[in-house]
């Protein structure tokens, strides 16, 4: 997910993976992105080294959250860096995310904007729980959880639908979708089909 216009960028911490290389952004259309991506099962070398490489890609873009299918990788993995209604930041790396949403009159709607990187250069509102938490697994093996409200909730769904092969597109009415088209084919020439390896 990109960072908003209207939210300041903070320098990260916590424990995200460094040194890793910015790589190209997979876009929507590209098949690797649209079914369910592969389980982690070993936590080696190189799963530290894609998050990594993810985790570069994802401040380069100015994004809050990137998935591994969004640099080509069929790996149900995502990073993280966003800040939650508080604009308070947290971090994170997710494998195999597991996300669990308010139900029954705990449900509330947040209809703020949403973006993809694999879609760059435009925003439209997108209805979600304005609350999620996620259950995964970290590049240790060990278990994770991570919740919370605001943009961090939005990007906890956006990416966990990453790995599960769902882009926001396929959550907008025909008319958003529309807009956000519009928009993004406007905005085509800001944003070179190997963005931002090159950037
Ligand atoms: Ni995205």
């Amino acid at each position: 997910m990109p960072e908003p216009s209207t939210t300041p960028t903070h320098a990260p911490h916590g424990p995200l993976p460094t040194g890793g290389q910015v790589r190209p952004i997979t876009r929507w259309g590209t098949p690797v992105m649209h079914r369910a991506q592969a389980t982690v099962t070993e936590f080696d070398e190189a799963l530290t080294r894609l998050a990594a490489d993810m985790v570069a890609t994802m401040y380069a873009a100015d994004g809050v959250g990137l998935a591994a299918c969004q640099i080509g990788e069929d790996v149900a993995m995502f990073v993280f860096d966003c800040p939650d209604d508080e604009g308070e930041h947290t971090v994170g790396v997710v494998c195999n995310p597991m996300i669990t949403l308010p139900e029954g009159r705990e449900r509330r709607l947040d209809a703020g904007e949403e973006g993809c990187l694999s879609f760059p250069g435009s925003f439209v509102e997108c209805p979600r729980p304005d609350w999620a938490a996620v259950d995964g697994v970290g590049l240790d093996g060990n278990p994770v959880h991570f919740e919370g409200s605001g943009l961090l909730a939005r990007c906890l769904q956006h990416e966990t639908d990453h790995t599960l092969g769902t882009v926001f597109g396929d959550r907008l009415s025909t008319k958003a979708r529309k807009r956000l088209q519009k928009q993004h084919d406007k905005a085509a020439d800001d944003y070179p089909l190997d963005w931002p390896a090159q950037a």
